[in-house]
């Protein structure tokens, strides 16, 4: 282990935490992803680990390893579950998120593999062999000399803080002139081949004969109800009634089929709420089959 990493690790530590926590930020209240209830326990475990590493380098606190990994060990075990009930069904596929977004839904998908809990673990993962090297590392590596935090520092400490917290507020809240000028995502239409293609496939995973309308009701239950409701009558901030939707009536199947799949941000002309709708309803394993199956469940329901 070379000293630079010994006498650096909580440096990278404290880099990823801040990281990990301005990031999970952008994504909640840039972008409007809604977090659901395991990505809030990563957070309740990963923001105090950008207060207790900035304050053990502070006060060069070599002990500020025993804070930081409870939170750290903690983390990598929510992040990994979280990451394996979205990309595998080990756990049964259901989800302990009854209310608001399912813990499944998958609001990236950088490359097929990489979603937030993914970025998640790989931040308490670094935290956490940053701090197993800070603990071995020899004594005489670092300035170990017992080290008041000076009074200078705790107040640059907190107009600081001050300063990070009114920016991103500043911003978060910014007037939405600049998104209106974004351009909207091009809406191209499935080729005729294409869309007979998509109606003649078997559904994924189906297993053999069913219906499609028997499908569209389970996988409408499993990747879109905790947004739209049970009975399609929407979820207040999260989802909007689907029988009530102009867009479900006007729409015809291949279109509807695309606003699903592209899903819809919140600076979308055509968006008419306040939170974003996630690609494919937060599901990237769904096929045009699926999806087709889904859109005649709602037409069945809503008709
Ligand atoms: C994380 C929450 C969420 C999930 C999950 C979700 N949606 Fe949505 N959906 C939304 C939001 C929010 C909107 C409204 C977007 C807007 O205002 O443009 C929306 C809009 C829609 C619309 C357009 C309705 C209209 O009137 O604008 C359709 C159709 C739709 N969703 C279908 C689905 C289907 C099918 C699924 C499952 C595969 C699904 N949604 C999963 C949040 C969600």
């Amino acid at each position: 282990m070379s000293n630079w990493f010994e006498r650096n690790s909580l440096y990278i530590g404290l880099a990823a935490a801040w990281t990990a926590m301005l990031g999970s930020l952008y994504f909640s209240e840039v972008l409007g992803y809604i977090p659901c209830t395991l990505c809030w326990y990563q957070r309740i475990l990963m923001y105090p680990l950008a207060g207790i590493l900035a304050v053990g380098l502070l006060r060069r606190d070599r002990g500020v390893s025993f804070y930081v990994l409870p939170f750290s060990l903690l983390g990598m075990g929510f992040s990994t579950y979280h990451y394996l009930i979205q990309k595998t069904t080990i756990f049964g596929g259901e989800t302990s998120c009854q209310v608001g977004v399912p813990c499944t839904t998958v609001w990236i998908d950088w490359l097929g593999f990489i979603t937030i809990p993914l970025l998640a673990l790989v931040a308490f993962v670094i935290i956490t062999i940053m701090a197993l090297i800070s603990l071995q590392a020899p004594a005489e590596v670092e300035d170990i000399e017992a080290h008041e935090a000076t009074p200078w520092l705790a107040v640059g400490g907190v107009i600081g803080a001050l300063l990070i917290v009114f920016g991103l507020l500043a911003f978060v809240n910014r007037p939405a002139a600049a998104s209106s000028e974004s351009e909207p995502p091009p809406v191209t239409m499935l080729s005729a081949e294409e869309a007979t293609d998509a109606e003649a496939m078997p559904a994924d995973g189906a297993g053999g004969e069913t219906s499609g309308e028997a499908d569209g009701a389970a996988l409408y239950a499993a990747s879109c109800a905790g947004c739209h409701g049970a009975d399609l009558t929407g979820i207040a901030g999260l989802g909007n009634s689907l029988v009530t939707s102009a867009v479900v009536k006007t729409y015809d199947d291949e279109t509807l089929l695309l606003l699903i799949r592209n899903g819809r941000t919140a600076d979308d002309p055509g968006h008419g709420s306040s939170v974003p709708m996630p690609p494919n309803g937060g599901n990237p394993n769904l096929s045009d089959a699926e999806l087709l199956a889904i859109t005649q469940y709602i037409r069945s329901q809503t008709q």
